[in-house]
C-alpha cells in the first residue's frame, strides 16, 4: 500500500480574479504534492472557491449581476489558473456545489445534537471583507472608519439573532491537543501566537447570519444562513466525501497531511476548524502551516488594497517555470516578502541560466562531442566523484524531514549549492584535458551527467516543465522521475544515446548591464 499525503490550499474567494497571493499558496502546495508524489505517496491534493458571504453578495451586487453567475465566471479563473501553474491538484472544489453542502449540513447537525450550537444574538464588530469578528480591542479608528488592527480593513456594527459555536468550551482541549501534538501548527512562531491567543480566552463563535441570504441553509431554521468560515472550512472534508466514512477518499486521506494557508487565516484553521472537528469528534488534521505574505511596498498584496500583481502577466512576459522557481527562492517560506521583476529576472539570470542551464548544457555539449553521444559505459569512480555522487544519497533521509517540516528554504539552498558543487566539480576535473585518458574522461562525463540527472530530479516538484525537458537528453520521462533513486549513482542506462536540448532558460538583457 501506497503512503498517502492529503494536502490542501484555502479556498479562495471569488470576489475579484486571482492575484500572485494566491498563485504563491497554490504553487507551494504544488511543490508538496509533486515532491511527495516522486517520493512514492498517493498524493490528494485540493483547491477551489469559497463562494458564500456577504462578501460575495456584495461584490456581485456591485456588478449588478446574479450571485451564482458572478461566482461562476470568477470561479472558472481561479480554475483556469490552476492550469496555468501547472498545478497538480486531484480536485478543485466550490462551496456552491452540492456534494459541499450536504456535508455542512451534516456537520451542523453533529455540531446542534452535541450541543454546542444554541440561539442568542450577535452584538459586535465585523469585517465583511475578512468575514469575520472582531473584539473591541482588535479595531482602532482611522480617518473617521473603524477598521481590525490586523487586517486593516472596515469594519461594522451587527446586532442580530445568531447561532454560537461553543468555542469557549473547547479552550482547555485546544491547550491540550496543541501540547500533545507538538507539530499541529507551523511555522512555531505562528503556533506560538496561537496558543498565547488561545490562553487569553475564547469567547463563543457566532456560527449563522439572518440579515442575508447567500449561503447554506441552518438545516432546522430557514431564516438563518450558517457563517461562511463554518461552510468553507469544511470543504477540507466534503471534497472525501465526508459523512460517507466508507468511502475511498474519506478512508484513503483523512486526516488531512498539511493544511497550507496564509498566516491571515491562522486563527479560523488553527482555533475554530480544530474546535469544530473536536466537537463533531472528527480526526484533527496532521498540520496546519501558515505561511507569510506577498508585499507589495510595505503592505499585503490584496484584491481589496488594489496593489496587485498579475502572475499570467509575468508568466506571459518570463514563462511559468521562473515565476514558480523565484516565488519558492526568493520569498523566504514561513516569511513575508517583497518581490519585484528586478530580482525575478537576477534569478533566472543568476540561478537558472547560469547555473542549472548551463551545467546541463556544458555536460551534454562535451558528451557528445567526446564520447560518440552517448552515455559513457566504460567507468572506474574515483574519490572525488563519489564524494559528490554520494553526498546526494546520505542527504535524502535528511530533506524528507525538512520538508515534512515545510522547510523549504533548506531544499532550495541545498540545490543552489549542489549547483554550484557540480559546475566547480566539471571545471576542477578538467575532462578537456583527459583526451588521451578515455577512461578518466568518461568516467567524469558520466559523473557529470548523473550530477545532471540527480539534480532534474529533485528541481522536478519546483519547476516541472524545465526538470522534464532537461531529462530528455536521457530520453527519462516523468514517470522515471523517482526521488528514492537519487540515491543511485548508476541510475542512467550505459551506451544510450544522449539528447541534444534546447537552451533551458534564455537570459534576460536588463537595461542598466
Ligand atoms: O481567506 N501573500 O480567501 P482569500 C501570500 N476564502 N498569500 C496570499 C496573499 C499574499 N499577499 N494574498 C492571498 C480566504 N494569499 C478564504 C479562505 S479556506 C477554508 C477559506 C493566499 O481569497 C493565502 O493563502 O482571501 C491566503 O491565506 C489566501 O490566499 C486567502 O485567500
Ligand atoms: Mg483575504
Amino acid at each position: 500500500m501506497n503512503k498517502k499525503f492529503y494536502i490542501t490550499t484555502p479556498i479562495y474567494y471569488p470576489s475579484a480574479k486571482p492575484h500572485m497571493g494566491h498563485a504563491y499558496s497554490s504553487i507551494i502546495a504544488d511543490f508538496f504534492a509533486r515532491f511527495k508524489k516522486i517520493d512514492g505517496h498517493e498524493v490528494h491534493f485540493l483547491t477551489g472557491t469559497d463562494e458564500h458571504g456577504l462578501k460575495i453578495q456584495r461584490s456581485a451586487e456591485k456588478q449588478g449581476v446574479d450571485t451564482l453567475e458572478f461566482c461562476n465566471k470568477i470561479s472558472q479563473t481561479f480554475r483556469d489558473l490552476s492550469k496555468t501553474l501547472n498545478l497538480t491538484n486531484t480536485d478543485f472544489i466550490r462551496t456552491t456545489e452540492k456534494r459541499h453542502k450536504k456535508t455542512v449540513q451534516h456537520l451542523w447537525n453533529e455540531l446542534e445534537n452535541n450541543d454546542d450550537i444554541y440561539l442568542s444574538k450577535y452584538t459586535g464588530w465585523y469585517s465583511v471583507s475578512d468575514e469575520a469578528f472582531y473584539n473591541e480591542d482588535e479595531i482602532e479608528e482611522v480617518d473617521g472608519n473603524k477598521i481590525a488592527i490586523s487586517s486593516k480593513s472596515n469594519v461594522e456594527w451587527i446586532e442580530e439573532e445568531s447561532y454560537f459555536f461553543r468555542l469557549s468550551k473547547w479552550q482547555k482541549p485546544l491547550l491540550n491537543y496543541y501540547e500533545t501534538h507538538p507539530n499541529f501548527i507551523g511555522p512555531e512562531t505562528r503556533k506560538n501566537e496561537v496558543i498565547s491567543f488561545v490562553k487569553s480566552g475564547l469567547k463563543d463563535l457566532s456560527v449563522s447570519r439572518k440579515s442575508f441570504s447567500w449561503g447554506i441553509k441552518v438545516p432546522n431554521n430557514k431564516n438563518h444562513i450558517i457563517y461562511v468560515w463554518l461552510d468553507a472550512l469544511t470543504n477540507y472534508l466534503s471534497a472525501l466525501n465526508y459523512p460517507d466514512t466508507n468511502d475511498e477518499l474519506f478512508k484513503n486521506f483523512w486526516p488531512a497531511s498539511v493544511h497550507l494557508i496564509g498566516k491571515d487565516i491562522l486563527r479560523f484553521h488553527a482555533i475554530y476548524w480544530p474546535a469544530f472537528l473536536l466537537a463533531a469528534k472528527i480526526e484533527l488534521p496532521s498540520r496546519i502551516y501558515g505561511h507569510g505574505w506577498i508585499l507589495s511596498g510595505e503592505e499585503k498584496m490584496s484584491k481589496s488594497k488594489g496593489n496587485i500583481l498579475d502572475p499570467i502577466e509575468i508568466i506571459n512576459q518570463y514563462g511559468l517555470d521562473p515565476l514558480r522557481y523565484y516565488l519558492i527562492k526568493e520569498v523566504s517560506f514561513g516569511n513575508d516578502g517583497n518581490i519585484s521583476q528586478e530580482k525575478l529576472e537576477d534569478c533566472i539570470n543568476s540561478d537558472l541560466a547560469n547555473n542549472f542551464g548551463n551545467l546541463c548544457q556544458r555536460v551534454t555539449t562535451f558528451a557528445i562531442k567526446n564520447c560518440e553521444s552517448k552515455i559513457p559505459k566504460r567507468i572506474e569512480f574515483q574519490k572525488e566523484d563519489l564524494e559528490i555522487l554520494d553526498k546526494y544519497k546520505n542527504n535524502l533521509d535528511n530533506i524528507r524531514k525538512k520538508i515534512d517540516n515545510q522547510n523549504i528554504n533548506f531544499y532550495i539552498d541545498y540545490i543552489v549549492n549542489s549547483l554550484f558543487e557540480a559546475n566547480k566539480y566539471f571545471n576542477d576535473q578538467e575532462p578537456w584535458k583527459k583526451k588521451d585518458n578515455p577512461l578518466r574522461l568518461n568516467t567524469i562525463v558520466f559523473t557529470g551527467l548523473e550530477i545532471v540527472r540527480k539534480i532534474s530530479f529533485m528541481l522536478y516538484p519546483i519547476i516541472p516543465n524545465s526538470s522534464l525537458k532537461a531529462l530528455k537528453i536521457f530520453n527519462l520521462t516523468e514517470k522515471d522521475i523517482n526521488f528514492s533513486s537519487i540515491e543511485n549513482n548508476e541510475f542512467l542506462a550505459k551506451d544510450s544515446e544522449i539528447n541534444e536540448i534546447d537552451i533551458l532558460f534564455k537570459k534576460i538583457e536588463k537595461k542598466n548591464d
